[in-house]
């Protein structure tokens, strides 16, 4: 029998997409506009091409899905406000590479007010842009500001007939990454999404694991979960590390055997709709924890379940981490990991020789996700709609003064979890995270 088939949640509606532009133009100056380009493909190696992704800030206004597009947002232009230049179409060239919708496909399909293809897009760029004094683009990115300084240079040699060149270019993506932070509801249902596919994944993949297979065959188990569910394969590059490995933070070579009496950590997770699922778990290759495993382990666990349940509006990723530094550094005394008083060893850091790296980050259509994480230099007040990880662990070393039984061994347990008016929403609650409830899922064949 084939693997069950999740239902797939709404797409996000071109309504949404049109409030979103609504929202931002209503933040610009009268005299303002909005230059944004989208991805373009990116050479894997001679003629072939890494699968396209939408770059997300333009995925945000548009939901368009094609490569070399350019959205222009102009308050109170009578023609059209969302100007959108796109793919030309090209009947020879997609029979190869696929059906492009081109300008009317861009205003049938996706609802921007008026649509061009790009072989009209140096005649009219500057054009349209003409009269607006300030220019909102993404100041990282040369090819908006190449494109911004040619309107500029193409205006300014216009100005005797009366053009009018911006005056000033100013970022737009502080804008626009506020609003990204709090997600609306189908923002949240292709989040949930995400999370349950990868979740899916992990216990998949916990199933699976036995000594004498590789890192790289629960990677495959992974991420055939993450394509037969539909999302387009894994939101960043898969951890699998078994044993030592799982002590390097960003390991993905995922190649070293997974041995009898070792650890694994999985740090995995979708993307559906560009929607970004997080997760990590770390279990033992043969399912069942040694002594010294399950002792470090608790630790991290305990300290995770109570950070979780601290998620709730008006709560501070700072004050979330303080507790999990806090809870972390007292269960390393109480291992003899570390000496002395816990106020102390907060205070000289010597935790960090175990925990290094934050509590969490902002989970959306990146994984780590546009938004800021202060405001007026203050940490700032969680809000229903906003959606983050929780993801503390411990990274043992294998050093000389480390009691033998702990050597190497890391552990990181990671949800994605929701902020509501009530509290939070656990996203990642599919794959267990408990010993017994690990345990039991790897003892079933
Ligand atoms: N997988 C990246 C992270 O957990 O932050
Ligand atoms: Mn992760
Ligand atoms: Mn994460």
């Amino acid at each position: 029998m084939l693997p069950e088939i999740l239902p797939r949640p709404a797409p996000i509606a071109n309504a949404e997409y049109r409030a979103r532009r609504r929202a931002l133009m209503e933040a610009l100056p009268a005299d303002g506009a909005v230059l944004l380009p989208g991805a373009a493909l990116v050479t894997r190696s001679r003629d072939s091409e890494f699968p396209f992704r939408q770059d997300s800030d333009f995925h945000y206004l548009t939901g368009f899905p094609e490569p070399d597009a350019l959205l222009l947002l102009l308050p109170g232009r009578a023609e059209g406000e969302a100007v959108l230049f796109c793919q030309d179409r090209d009947p020879a060239l997609e029979a190869w590479t696929g059906i492009r919708l081109g300008a009317e496909g861009a205003v049938r399909e996706h609802g921007v007010d008026q649509a061009f293809e790009n072989a009209e897009r140096d005649a009219r760029l500057a054009e349209l842009l003409d009269g607006r004094r300030t220019l909102y683009l993404p100041l990282d990115s040369a090819e908006a500001m190449t494109l911004a300084e040619s309107v500029r240079a193409t205006l300014g040699a216009r100005v005797r007939r009366g053009a009018r060149p911006p005056e000033a270019f100013a970022d737009v993506a502080s804008l626009l990454h506020e609003a990204r932070l709090v997600k609306s509801e189908a923002e949240l249902a292709l989040l949930r999404h995400a999370a349950e596919i990868s979740a899916r994944a992990h216990v998949r993949a916990m199933r699976a694991a036995r000594p004498g297979l590789a890192e790289y065959h629960l990677q495959a188990e992974l991420e055939h979960e993450f394509r037969w569910q539909g999302g387009s394969g894994p939101a960043y590059a898969s951890i699998v590390g078994g044993g030592p490995n799982a002590c390097v933070l960003h390991y993905i070579e995922n190649r070293d055997p997974l041995k009898q009496g070792e650890l694994v950590l999985i740090d995995a997770g979708a993307e559906f709709d560009l929607y970004a699922g997080d997760i990590t778990r770390t279990f033992p290759v043969d399912g069942r924890f040694t002594d010294p495993q399950r002792a470090l382990y608790e630790v991290v666990l305990g300290v995770q379940e109570r950070a979780v349940a601290a998620v709730a509006p008006g709560m501070t990723l700072a004050e979330i981490h303080a507790g999990v530094v806090r809870g972390l550094t007292e269960g390393l005394i109480g291992l003899g990991l570390l000496e002395g008083e816990v106020q102390a060893r907060i205070d000289d850091e010597s935790y960090k020789r175990f925990y290094l790296h934050s509590t969490s980050h902002w989970l959306g259509l990146d994984v780590h996700d546009v938004g800021g994480y202060r405001r007026d230099g203050e940490p700032r007040p969680l809000v229903p709609g906003m959606v983050l990880t929780v993801e503390p662990g411990l990274y043992v070393p294998a050093d000389d003064d480390i009691p033998e039984a702990f050597r190497g061994i890391g552990i990181r347990i990671e949800d994605d979890v929701a902020v509501t008016a009530e509290g939070h929403e656990v996203l990642t609650a599919g794959v267990p995270k408990r010993v017994a409830g690990i345990e039991a899922l790897m003892a079933k064949e």
